[in-house]
């Protein structure tokens, strides 16, 4: 069939396997042409099919020649359907794995479950022994608890009070002012529930538990942080507060660590498009002026260039550089200074009749159009193409 960009506000109803594959493959050259990383060997990735954790399992693999397990949540395709992007990117992914002789094999399901854990266990035990990495990159706005089945749904909302600021619509280029509703009832609790640390948790607790973890084992989950400009609505928001619950949660995960000599981490990492962050209000205005900004300056970097940097040069180091709260920084050059206070400066100026020239909203929708492979640079979508996509390492 020909595939076609379908969207509904701030997602896509469809995506293209070979705009997929193209992306995979770019990220791919993208690790090597960075030389080895002397990295884990066996690795978990939780969230493995698009984002920063498509590109952990990327760098983990063509970095480090790594074996990977990807833990994802995607929809196969079918004859009427497209499968969902994360789908596509996995199958292109482990097509070049495995002809590099690289393990690499995945799980499609509820990561939260306990079915999903227990099938990730059991892989691990039948094939790798012991894992020495597991990366955490869940980004989901429900999750299922699987002692009480109580289903909980984040918010994205401020507390306290009420936040009124600009935000764009990226499709149209409208910039309006947007006001959110502060937090109320379980709101808080419901999100942290989602997006904290809990599962991360879970999870470790599950495969230590089963002796699963090597000596000298260290897993990393993913945070944010981003500008006053953001605030409101993110980290001092409810996100905010699940985030602050990841963040402590790596303490207490380290401590139950100390008997393999294992660590934890968190990771905060820059603003990206990302099927994730499209959903945030005001997030996308700021991105794209972010990204004017960082192009400019020639730092502007995507998933796969902060993950490659993340790997290189603060994971695997000597001595992994922190902030006073414990937290690897790869954000450093979206929160520099120079460049926060000339995003600031265009925040002000932004009006739909500005924006086109003042942000980067060409950039912003590209990046968007390429999570679900489309607007790829070498794909001729004029091609009829296949739908149906097996994933090689699928159990
Ligand atoms: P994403 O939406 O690209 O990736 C989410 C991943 O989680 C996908 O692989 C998806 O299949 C998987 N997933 C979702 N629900 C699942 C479930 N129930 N079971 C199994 N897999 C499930 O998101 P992104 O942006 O890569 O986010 C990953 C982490 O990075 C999140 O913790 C996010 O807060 C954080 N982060 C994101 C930033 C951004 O600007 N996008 C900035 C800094 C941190
Ligand atoms: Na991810």
């Amino acid at each position: 069939m020909i595939i076609e960009p379908r969207t509904r506000g701030f997602i896509c109803l469809t995506a293209h396997p070979k705009g997929c594959e193209k992306n995979v493959m770019d990220q791919i050259e993208y690790v090597k042409s960075k030389g080895a990383i002397d990295g884990a060997k066996k690795v978990l990735v939780i969230g493995a099919s698009t984002g920063f954790g498509l590109a952990s399992r990327i760098t983990s693999a063509f970095g480090s020649g790594a074996a990977t397990i990807g833990v994802y949540f995607e929809k196969p395709p079918s004859e009427k359907r497209p499968a969902s992007p994360g789908w596509y990117n996995t199958a292109a992914f482990e097509k070049e794995a495995h002809k590099e002789g690289l393990y690499a094999k995945s799980i499609n399901g509820d990561a939260f479950s306990n079915e999903i854990k227990q099938q990730t266990l059991d892989l691990i035990k039948a094939d790798l022994g012991q894992i020495d990495m597991v990366i955490y990159s869940l980004a989901s706005p429900v999750r299922t608890h699987p002692d009480t089945g109580v289903r909980y749904k984040s918010v994205l909302k401020p507390i306290g009070g009420k936040f009124e600021n600009k935000t764009v619509d990226f499709h149209t280029g409208k910039v309006s002012n947007v006001s959110i509703e502060p937090a109320q009832g379980d709101d808080i609790e419901n999100t942290v529930a989602v997006m904290g640390g809990e599962d991360w948790k879970m999870w470790i607790d599950q495969l230590q538990k089963e002796g699963l973890l090597a000596d000298g084992f260290t897993t990393i989950a993913y945070s944010y942080i981003g500008p006053s400009l953001t605030e409101a609505v993110y980290r001092k928001g409810t996100i905010g507060r699940a985030k602050d619950h990841l963040e402590a949660t790596a303490f207490t995960i380290s401590d139950s660590l100390k008997a393999v000599d294992g660590k934890a981490y968190v990771s905060v990492n820059k603003a990206l498009v990302t099927q994730a962050s499209s959903a945030i209000p005001v997030i996308p205005l700021y991105i794209s002026l972010l990204y004017k900004v960082m192009k400019e300056k020639g730092i502007h970097e995507g998933c796969i260039e902060q993950i490659q940097r993340l790997f290189q040069d603060r994971l695997y180091v000597e001595n992994t550089p922190t902030d006073e709260q414990g937290r690897i920084r790869i954000d450093d050059w979206e929160m520099r200074e120079d460049v926060q206070a000339r995003v600031s400066e265009l925040w002000a100026e932004a009006t739909s009749e500005t924006l086109p020239e003042i942000g980067d909203l060409k950039g912003y929708e590209k990046d968007f159009f390429n999570l679900f492979g489309f607007k790829v640079d070498g794909v001729d979508y004029d091609e009829d193409v296949n739908e149906i996509v097996e994933i090689p390492g699928l159990q």
